[in-house]
């Protein structure tokens, strides 16, 4: 049967089957010269070209397709290559130098996004307009790169690049909307040339050593800007903000002064903004330093999502018409500036977004509205601290995560509340009463809980065990620094303090605390704890054997007690601990010789111990509250830099050179110290005590030892400080203490030692009389009294006690005193028989 259709249906159909081979050979893909130019770039990109998912399909049968390549863009009508992502290709890259030739096939290549040691050409891609390099380490900028002028967008952020920009070849890309140099070390005046930018979006330049002036004819000629970012950088003289008056188009300007003396002018001349920004930071610059004046022209801002005006020394009233006028705020940060006035919650409208405020260390009185809860619902992080508030803490908290209230006048109770999302609360300083915490509070989450320096009172209710209901601190399984210290609580260290499975800093000290530690090791979860803080209590009875359980701890200090009997060698079992302090108890018997067994200068552990990390802090993942979009994918702006301590560091105090020092976080690391002082301890020192090689204090003072000063104490290589006054120490003092070249602080006095004081070498030449008075058989400088000649030769140590120092020692001892003899004796040999003349020769 013949066909029915008729020539022109067929020809018809004919042109319907080549549309549709046409339409399949479009979708079948890329051109074939840029499909093997792709396969020949990721054979040079990777060291291990099929480990890597870049420039390869995703599966689902498109291996022909290289515009569906990972990676790849394409044009959709022409097909050609259009854009390629290299940056960041995952750890099998390769570390190269793209020879310009790779790039050849790809002639409409227009983003071009790379990953590269260095770069020895990039010519011929005349159609680039997006190229980023960010996060390389360039090192040097490929020239070729200025003749790019079609670039609209370039990123040379984070590649250790450094000196000056080469103007002449920067000075061409005119075109350019987007221009991200941070994070390198460019130095240098800002070009003038970006006069001639006049496109500019986004100038990104925070993190370099730009200098001099920001120059005032700059900004009102790049009417386009949306973005500034000048931060942390070296510019002096002064800005004046009023030259960003006609942007009308900026949403973010951000400028974090480091101390080099820019002074930043927002009111001079008077001007009206055509802007509204969304992110404002100008921060520790010296910001109106005559007048101290907030920014008037934020009168005229409502769209701010994130405001920090910190460390400026701005006076005035808290300028709360500021939240009230910018409803959708989400971040306030005023802290280190001195406003005044009470915090007033007049908003007509609830402010959902609002989720930081910290405007510590202002001169903020009055009370802390009670509305701020339902005024800020989503508020986590409210920072206070370092004001002159009064009054009581609020009933409601809302959904708080962190909240620092210290250095206040807070009185009164606190109050039964909800702390269940609470993770960090201080309250620190203030003027606090009762119950350290409700017992019906509910603190799941509690991380952190600073409730020191305030006057809680009373005895915390011991727990499960003995009926009553815990204190509300007992019950977070979270906590990890638990600090009650300086108050007025009493009673028996509480027991229910072992319900804290994770709790690793206990600060309970000064206090009135009585009795004895409990019998048992379960006082806490034993093998947590770090430190173990209870000075400066009334606590009684003998330090209990079981201290050897907390096999974490590094900071012991139990001083300023009344615990008797004698140091438990248990002691000897921590193996990790690095301060200990036991001074003014009423210790007696012998200091354990097993002293030595620990280490005090371990510090390989690669953690820090004295810091943590809070869990879940995550929550203030500061990219969700201002997004702002860029080809560069530059970082959000005004999030750099203000992320939450979430490292909350550790802070101990303990005597050494004479003084009560404070060390925090990982100085805590570098210290390590033992003060037995004001003891009644009995017997020698153990020479032992020598091989703590790594101590650096050590305070055995104003106790009823007796014996010599171990000569092995000249091993105490690292010590600064080494007080051994008040005691019945006789003998000589060793010598070899001269090499102690730390020691810093160092007192026998008022012991019975004899002999010649060391030589006056090195630290020693340091010491003066007060060091060794009260030795009445001491002679020589600095003290008054003059050696004998007896004395001068004072012999060495009494043998009996070298029988008992270490072999090394003994060996030393027998080997350098002859030997020191023999030489003398020799060299009087020589002098005495050989002529003047015949002695010069043999010499
Ligand atoms: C290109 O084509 C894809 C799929 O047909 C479409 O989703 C995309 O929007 C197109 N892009 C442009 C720039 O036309
Ligand atoms: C760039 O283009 C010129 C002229 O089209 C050509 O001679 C040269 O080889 C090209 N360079 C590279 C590296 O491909
Ligand atoms: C701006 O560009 C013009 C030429 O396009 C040039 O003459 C002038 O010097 C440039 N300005 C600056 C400040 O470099
Ligand atoms: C802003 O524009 C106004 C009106 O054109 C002008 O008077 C003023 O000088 C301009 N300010 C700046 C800083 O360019
Ligand atoms: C407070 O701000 C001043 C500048 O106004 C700055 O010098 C100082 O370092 C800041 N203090 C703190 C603790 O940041
Ligand atoms: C912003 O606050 C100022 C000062 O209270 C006020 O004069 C102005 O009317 C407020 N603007 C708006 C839009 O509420
Ligand atoms: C609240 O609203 C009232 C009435 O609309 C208005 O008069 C007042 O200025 C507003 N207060 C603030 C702080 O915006
Ligand atoms: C609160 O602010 C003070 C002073 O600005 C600061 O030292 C402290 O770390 C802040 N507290 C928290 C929890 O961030
Ligand atoms: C703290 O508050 C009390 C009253 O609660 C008051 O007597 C005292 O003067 C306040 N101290 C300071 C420094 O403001
Ligand atoms: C404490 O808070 C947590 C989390 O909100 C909740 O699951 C728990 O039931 C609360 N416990 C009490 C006793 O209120
Ligand atoms: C300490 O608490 C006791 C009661 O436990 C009380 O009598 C005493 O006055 C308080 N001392 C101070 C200084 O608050
Ligand atoms: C280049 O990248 C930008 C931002 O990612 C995108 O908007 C643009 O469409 C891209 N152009 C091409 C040709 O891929």
């Amino acid at each position: 049967m013949e066909h029915p259709l008729t020539k022109c249906t067929r020809m018809f159909f004919l042109l319907g089957m080549v549309m549709i081979e046409l339409q399949s050979y479009g979708s079948l893909g890329c051109w074939e010269d840029e499909r093997a130019g792709l396969i020949k770039l990721k054979d040079a990109l990777f060291d291990d070209p099929i480990g890597s998912s870049v420039l390869s399909s995703r599966g689902g049968g498109e291996e022909r397709d290289c515009c569906k390549w990972e990676g790849v863009v394409c044009d959709n009508a022409t097909k050609r290559v259009s854009g390629l992502s290299l940056s960041y290709a995952s750890e099998f890259r390769n570390l190269w130098s793209p020879e310009a030739s790779l790039f050849a096939p790809f002639q409409e290549l227009q983003n071009l996004s790379l990953a590269s040691d260095s770069l020895t050409e990039l010519t011929n891609l005349t159609n680039l307009e997006m190229l980023h390099l960010g996060g390389n380490v360039l090192m040097e900028i490929p020239s070729s790169i200025w003749d790019l002028t079609s670039l609209k967008a370039l990123s040379l952020s984070g590649n250790g690049l450094n000196g000056l920009l080469p103007l002449r070849g920067f000075c061409k890309l005119v075109n350019l909307q987007e221009l991200d140099l941070s994070d390198n070390g460019f130095e240098g005046n800002l070009p003038s040339c970006l006069m001639n930018f006049t496109s500019l979006r986004l100038l990104e330049l925070s993190n370099n050593k730009f200098e001099g002036a920001i120059p005032s004819n700059l900004f009102p000629v790049l009417k386009s800007l949306e973005f500034v970012s000048l931060s942390h950088n070296l510019f002096e003289g002064t800005f004046s903000f009023s030259s960003l008056a006609n942007n009308s188009k900026l949403e973010v300007f951000e400028l974090v002064c480091d101390n080099n003396g820019l002074k930043v002018d927002t009111e001079n001349p008077p001007w009206t903004p055509l802007f509204q920004l969304k992110v404002f930071r100008l921060s520790n610059c010296k910001l109106n330093d005559k007048s101290r004046v907030l920014p008037s022209f934020l009168l005229n801002q409502f769209e701010l999502r994130t405001i920090d005006l910190s460390h400026n020394s701005i006076s005035g009233m808290i300028p709360m018409w500021l939240v009230a006028n910018n409803t959708r705020l989400e971040f306030l940060e005023l802290a280190n500036n001195s406003l005044t006035d009470p915090l007033t919650l007049d908003l007509n409208s609830t402010h959902l977004g609002m989720y930081w405020i910290d405007i510590s260390s202002n001169h903020i009185q009055g009370e802390l509205p009670s509305l701020i809860s339902s005024a800020f619902p989503n508020l986590k992080y409210l920072n206070l601290s370092s004001n002159s508030f009064q009054g009581s803490i609020p009933p409601s908290l809302g959904d708080l995560k962190v909240l620092d209230l210290s250095n206040n006048n807070f009185s009164g109770q606190l109050p039964f509340t909800d702390y269940a999302s609470l993770m960090y609360l201080k309250l620190s300083n203030n003027c606090l009463q009762g119950q350290p915490l409700p017992s019906k509070s509910n603190v799941t989450n509690l991380f952190a809980l600073f409730l020191d320096s305030n006057s809680f009172s009373g005895e915390i209710p011991r727990g499960i065990m003995n009926r009553p209901i815990p204190s509300g601190f007992c019950k977070s399984k979270e906590l990890n620094f638990l600090d009650l210290s300086e108050n007025n609580l009493s009673g028996g260290v509480p027991s229910c303090l072992k319900n804290l499975s994770s709790l690793r800093f206990l600060h309970l000290q000064r206090n009135e605390f009585r009795g004895p530690l409990p019998n048992s090791p379960s006082l806490v979860s034993a093998s947590s704890l770090v430190t173990f803080d209870v000075r400066d209590n009334k606590l009684q009875g003998k330090i209990p054997g079981w201290i050897n359980s907390f096999s974490n701890l590094r900071v012991l200090l139990l001083g300023a007690n009344s615990f008797e009997g004698p140091i438990p060698p248990q002691l000897c079992d921590l193996g990790n601990i690095r301060i200990i302090d036991l001074s003014h108890n009423e210790l007696s018997g012998p200091i354990p010789s097993c002293l030595h067994g620990i280490k005090l200068g371990d510090r390989k552990s690669f953690d820090d111990p004295f810091r943590a990390e809070m869990e879940g802090s995550s929550v203030f993942d500061p990219s969700r509250y201002y997004s702002y979009e860029n080809q560069l994918g530059v970082d959000q702006p005004g999030t750099l830099g203000i992320i939450i301590e979430t490292d909350l560091k550790e802070e101990v105090q303990f005597i050494t050179k004479s003084r009560l020092e404070t060390y925090k976080g990982n100085i805590l690391q570098f210290m390590s110290g033992i003060d037995l002082s004001l003891n009644k301890l009995t017997g020698p020192v153990p020479h032992e005590i020598g091989y703590l090689s790594d101590i650096h204090a050590l305070n055995l003072s104003h106790n009823h030892l007796i014996g010599q000063i171990p000569e092995s104490f000249s091993n105490l290589s690292q010590i600064e400080s080494l007080d051994l006054s008040r005691n019945s120490l006789s003998g000589q003092i060793p010598p070899k203490l001269v090499e102690l070249n730390y020691l810093s602080v160092f007192t026998v006095a008022y012991n019975n030692l004899s002999g010649r004081t060391p030589d006056r070498k090195a630290q020693f030449a340091t010491f003066d009389e007060h060091s060794y008075e009260g030795n009445s058989l001491l002679c020589g400088v600095p003290l008054e009294r003059r050696c004998t000649t007896n004395e001068e030769m004072s012999p060495p140590p009494h043998p009996s006690h070298a029988v008992q120092d270490d072999t090394f020692k003994v060996a030393f001892l027998s080997t350098f005193w002859p030997t020191y003899a023999v030489a003398f004796v020799g060299i009087i040999v020589i002098l005495y028989f050989c002529p003047y003349h015949e002695f010069l020769i043999s010499v």
